[in-house]
């Protein structure tokens, strides 16, 4: 499995599970089935309200809890200093674990941009007292992180992102990478390009012709070829399923790889156009969503 180092020498395997909209219910089963194929990098957040399932998937898996990177998200009702000590408190409760190995803020909110300042800075106190071994960021373009780092002291590990073959954000990958910021992509196989009440006009990047002619040249799926684009960029991806098999599937990628003019030719599908929610756009009501202590 590719490990990448991130910029404070934390270790973070590339590949990880997702869970984003993984029914509490199934989360526990599809985290047992990932860590027992092999995964042992997880990304979960608050307001996916399916940590404890996480946590339990993983005491379910019998995998050692040190053999496996646990990533989470302190979401925006949260932020401001003392709110995110105690969000870490929340988050390693409901997980089961004394450290959380990536804990990253779920995303800038324009409308208390102060206090997503603050939030960052308590990230960087649970750093510096061992609470987390990284910390990062979520959804940050260009001008958050510039805001960001003029303002706090520790560079984030990771800016986790919508990134697929339909919506790249090079210009982001670019911030990142400037900064020594490792991009991960959230939806990595364009989940966000077919989910349900989304939008109307999007087309599902599963479907795209370039991949499906590469895909099948190789013997591989999409999303196996997807999944590789990502990771011989050097970005991590976390690919969400709650199907044995698709997990499955998405783990076996590391007996192939794609060629140059492959890569160029993925790359030159981003329309520029964003399918999940625009991170300058505050959504006030969801913002204000209470994380339950339990
Ligand atoms: P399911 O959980 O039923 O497998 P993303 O992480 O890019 O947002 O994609 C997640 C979506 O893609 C989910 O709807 C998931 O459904 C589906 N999915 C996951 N893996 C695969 C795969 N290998 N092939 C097709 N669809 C997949």
């Amino acid at each position: 499995m590719t490990g990448i180092v991130l910029n404070n020498g934390v270790s973070m395997p590339a590949l990880g599970l997702g869970v984003f909209q993984s029914p509490p219910e199934e989360t526990a089963a599809a985290v047992e089935a990932a860590l027992r194929t092999g995964y042992r990098h997880i990304d979960t957040a608050a307001m996916y309200f399916n940590e404890r399932q996480v946590g339990e998937g993983l005491r379910r898996s019998g995998v050692d809890r040190a053999d496996v990177f646990l990533e989470t998200k302190v979401w925006v009702s949260d932020y401001g200093y003392e709110e995110t000590l105690h969000a870490f408190d929340k988050a390693a409760r409901k997980l089961g674990v004394d450290q959380i190995d990536l804990l990253i803020l779920h995303q800038p909110a324009t409308d208390r941009f102060e206090k997503t300042i603050a939030a960052y800075q308590g990230l960087e106190k649970l750093l510096a007292d061992g609470k987390v071994r990284a910390i990062g960021v979520s959804n940050f373009m260009r001008h958050h992180l510039d805001e960001l780092l003029s303002r706090t002291e520790i560079v984030p590990a990771v800016n986790q992102i919508e990134l697929h073959p339909y919506f790249a954000q090079p210009d982001v990958q670019k911030a990142d990478a400037e900064h020594g910021i490792l991009t991960q992509a959230w939806s990595p196989i364009g989940g966000i390009t077919f989910y349900p009440g989304w939008g109307e006009d999007r087309r599902n990047v599963l479907e795209a012709p370039v991949i499906g002619e590469i895909a099948a040249g190789l013997g591989k799926t999409p999303a196996q070829v997807m999944l590789r684009w990502h990771l011989q960029q050097g970005r991590s991806a976390i690919p969400k399923s709650t199907n044995p098999g698709r997990i499955a599937e998405n783990f076996a990628v590391f007996d192939f790889e794609l060629t140059e003019a492959q890569l160029a030719s993925i790359d030159a599908l981003d329309t520029g156009v964003r399918n999940g929610p625009d991170p300058d756009v505050p959504r006030a009501e969801r913002f204000n969503t209470v994380i339950p202590e339990e």
